[in-house]
């Protein structure tokens, strides 16, 4: 496994390398293997680089029609609900790049059952990558954020589907958010060729210093418990967010 630190001098500059790392993971695979599986994150970070890929140069670097797209995690919200990570990728790069419906696998929310919509994906998954039953998917990228408590994905502090060791996909409890969210584990994402997280921002300097340089505590800081077997973290940061970093 390899880890690397990019640092970016703001939020512009960080999602250009962000778009050219993208890219550039884009375009080897689709040369080695004619495909490019990409889990996208959600919250706020990533709009910004979406919105670049689905723009000008970056653009028309990628045969879009080989990239095939997942969701890192999920609330349990319908697909137009504002809350709802799909409907964020949706309007900032799945739509403006005109995407096929067959290169999109979204969680299945209304489904309504949380457990439900989790076990639906994880099949849809173990076709994709056509698994075994013990197999993990190996996605060319996962993209991450980090949230100011330290979690990633849906995995949340002291929270079940931290010990998860089985599963692809699950739903998790998160009682401090009083709801059910939907997440890969981190099997998963430790499973990837590439793992790439976008942090940005003041807000992210003490869990970034925490979760990188603080004591190794994997329950407060889950961000700590990613780390790919056979493959490449990328930390992709700007200034502000770095800048508690030694
Ligand atoms: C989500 C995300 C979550 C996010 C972090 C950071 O569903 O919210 O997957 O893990 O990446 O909470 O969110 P921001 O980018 O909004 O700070």
């Amino acid at each position: 496994m390899t880890s690397e630190k990019i640092i970016a001098k703001n939020t512009g500059e960080l999602n250009k390398l962000a778009a050219a790392k993208f890219i550039s993971i884009a375009r080897e695979a689709i040369k080695k293997r004619g495909k490019f599986t990409v889990a996208l994150a959600g919250g706020s970070t990533p709009k910004g680089l979406y919105q670049l890929l689905a723009a000008g140069k970056f653009r028309a670097l990628v045969d879009w029609t080989k990239v095939y797209f997942f969701f890192g995690d999920e609330r349990n919200v319908l697909p137009d609900d504002d809350k709802s990570n799909f409907r964020m990728a949706n309007e900032n790069i799945l739509q403006p790049l005109e995407i096929r419906a067959e290169n999109i696998f979204r969680w299945q929310t209304e489904i309504g059952n949380a457990e439900k919509v989790a076990e639906d994906y994880e099949r849809k998954i173990k076709e994709f990558f056509n698994l075994d039953e013990n197999q993990f998917p190996r996605f060319d990228l996962i993209l991450l954020g980090i949230g100011d408590d330290g979690h990633t994905a849906s995995l949340f502090p002291h929270t079940e589907a931290l010990r998860e060791s089985e599963k692809i996909a699950v739903a998790n409890s998160v009682e401090k958010l009083n709801t059910n969210r939907l997440t890969l584990t981190f099997p998963t994402i430790n499973g990837a060729a590439n793992v790439m997280f976008l942090v940005s921002g003041e807000s992210k300097a003490g869990v970034l210093r925490d979760v990188l340089q603080g004591e190794f505590a994997p329950d407060e800081f889950p961000s700590q418990n990613v780390n790919p077997k056979n493959g490449n973290l990328f930390w992709l940061l700007d200034e502000k967010a770095a800048q508690n970093l030694a």
